[in-house]
């Protein structure tokens, strides 16, 4: 693999919650982002249903966006992409340091996530941050040549008192 070449963002970075506006822009980045993206109204969704939806803005463009749910002790997260002219300067990563804070904020014991095993980038940044595999969900991803299956990553957020 070709070695990553980090930049430094010379302009300032804002991680702050999705709007309804923004739903066109982080859709045309996960179009973008993924062979088999969510739809608009998947979006739409997480918006209504309250979930922790953020977008993280380098000088003022939207460069990612992170979507999580909390409940019943335990968080998981649903989407996270960086669009390809913004990765590989540690976007993702505060994203996910955001999100994890919020989750433990917010009492979660534990923190969930679902990844294709092909997806080596996420994977090594899940682990990386204290994910660990816990299983294997046969099949769960669309792919090219059928279905993908998922590896299915925990990481405790807090232990019970
Ligand atoms: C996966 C993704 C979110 C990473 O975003 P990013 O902002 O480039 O990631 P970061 O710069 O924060 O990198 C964090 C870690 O990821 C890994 N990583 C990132 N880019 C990498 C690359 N090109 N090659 C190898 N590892 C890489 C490294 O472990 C890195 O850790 P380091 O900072 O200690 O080197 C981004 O590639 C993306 O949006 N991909 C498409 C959507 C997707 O696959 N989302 C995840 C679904 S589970």
């Amino acid at each position: 693999m070709a070695s990553v070449k980090r930049e430094e963002l010379p302009v300032a970075v804002e991680i702050r919650p999705m709007h309804e506006f923004d739903v066109p822009v982080v859709v045309a980045a996960e179009y973008a982002g993924y062979p088999f993206p969510w739809s608009e109204g998947i979006f739409r969704d997480c918006l209504r249903v309250g979930y922790v939806c953020r977008v993280i803005d380098v000088g003022g463009a939207m460069a990612g966006y992170g979507i999580m749910s909390v409940g019943a002790g335990e968080a998981h997260i649903l989407n996270v992409c960086i669009r390809e002219e913004y990765r590989c300067r540690g976007l993702a990563r505060r994203l996910m340091l955001h999100l994890l804070e919020r989750a433990r904020a917010a009492g979660m014991r534990e923190a969930y996530l679902e990844v294709r095993p092909s997806n080596t980038v996420a994977s090594r940044l899940y682990i990386s941050l204290g994910f660990e595999q816990i299983g294997v969900r046969r099949g769960y991803y669309q792919a090219a040549a059928g279905r993908e299956d998922a590896a299915v990553l925990r990481r405790v957020l807090q232990q019970d008192p």
